[in-house]
């Protein structure tokens, strides 16, 4: 029998928490026959209520989930872990200044990357959900210098999955026969849904996305901007942001990660930047990317117009406006 591996969930009583717990404890995100022990982190006003679920893991009697480890001890949450979702954080709160919320979450990144650096297995795979998800990652990068740069990601594969699913809608075709949008920089509306290398599968074989929706004043703004702001749509019909989709797509990210991506597909991930495609190196900028052996790479060479340089350009801005917010809050 295969050795358990040991996923940390932080901010585990909440939403996404709830959702994405039995996903893993079923093997949505390693597969069917990989055993699992969930460690479950949450802070000590949510002590209850995560020992609530951790209960529930209990009475689901769940044959891949091996043991739970439910704490709102970070040290303890981080021992041996092999994968570690970080969904806890502090939300925006009305009337709350930007800065403010950055300096809450920069503590918490801080503190959070030092347990991991410590404690953790060695190799520890790391996918920051929590917002701001790109530049939570980077503070949690700075701060646990021992763990490789390539081991922290960001999650972006929820606007991934929604471009899809967007392009599927118009094109009446199920989702699984798009390939390859991309999402290009920060997991916020100035992200850059991009398919002008996307293809999809029709009875004549695989078509470029552009040629079969023939309408590039859709794809060029409503496609865009509901991609982007299909959070927000969420929200305002669910009064709670999204969840389930957001579970899944972590489960999405760290399944392509750790068990590779199809053949001739890629997918978009948060990855700390190398500098491809003219993005300023010490970002974690979205990127397309391919997954083999556990490790991802970006997918390089493709064809970038004015148009999408500009929206690149533009989500890069914005992160680097972050990363200095960031870093202003540490001093
Ligand atoms: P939620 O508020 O229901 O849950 C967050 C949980 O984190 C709470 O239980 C809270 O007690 C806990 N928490 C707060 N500080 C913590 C700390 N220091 N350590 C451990 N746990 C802590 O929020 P929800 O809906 O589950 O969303 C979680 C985060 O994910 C939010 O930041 C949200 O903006 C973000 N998000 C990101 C998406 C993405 O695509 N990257 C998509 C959807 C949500």
């Amino acid at each position: 029998a295969k050795n358990p591996v040991r996923v940390l969930v932080t901010g585990a009583a909440g939403q996404i928490g709830y959702a994405i717990v039995p996903m893993i404890a079923r093997g949505v995100m390693l597969g069917p026959h990989q055993p699992v022990i969930l460690h479950m982190l949450d802070i000590e006003p949510a002590a209850e209520a995560l020992n609530g679920v951790r209960m529930e893991l209990i009475d689901a009697a769940f044959p891949l989930l091996k043991g739970v480890v439910a704490t709102t001890d970070v040290e303890e949450a981080c021992k041996d872990v092999n994968i570690a979702v970080m969904v806890g954080g502090f939300p925006r709160k009305e009337g709350m200044e930007r800065k403010d919320v950055m300096s809450k979450n920069v503590s918490i990144y801080k503190a959070q990357a030092s347990a991991l650096e410590k404690h953790a297995a060695p190799n520890c795979k790391v996918l920051v959900v929590a917002n701001p998800a790109n530049t939570n990652a980077l503070i949690l990068k700075e701060f646990s210098p021992s763990i490789p740069e390539k081991n922290i990601t960001c999650l972006t594969r929820l606007d991934h999955n929604r471009a899809l699913g967007q392009i599927s809608g118009r094109l009446n075709v199920h989702v699984s026969d798009v390939k390859n949008v991309i999402i290009w920089g920060n997991h916020s509306s100035t992200q850059y849904p991009d398919v002008n290398h996307a293809t999809v599968t029709t009875s004549s074989g695989e078509k470029p996305v552009r040629e079969v929706v023939a309408d590039d004043q859709w794809l060029n703004s409503e496609f865009i901007t509901t991609v982007q702001q299909r959070g927000a749509a969420i929200i305002k019909a669910r009064k709670l942001s999204s969840a389930l989709s957001a579970a899944s797509a972590a489960c999405d990210h760290i399944r392509d990660w750790v068990l590779g991506t199809p053949k001739g597909s890629w997918v978009s991930m948060g990855v700390y930047s190398d500098g491809s495609y003219g993005i300023p190196e010490g970002l974690i900028y979205s990127f397309p990317v391919t997954c083999e052996k556990g490790e991802w790479s970006i997918v390089k060479g493709l064809k970038i117009d004015e148009f999408s340089r500009a929206k690149m350009d533009a989500t890069a801005k914005e992160l680097i406006e972050e990363k200095s917010l960031a870093k202003s809050c540490l001093n």
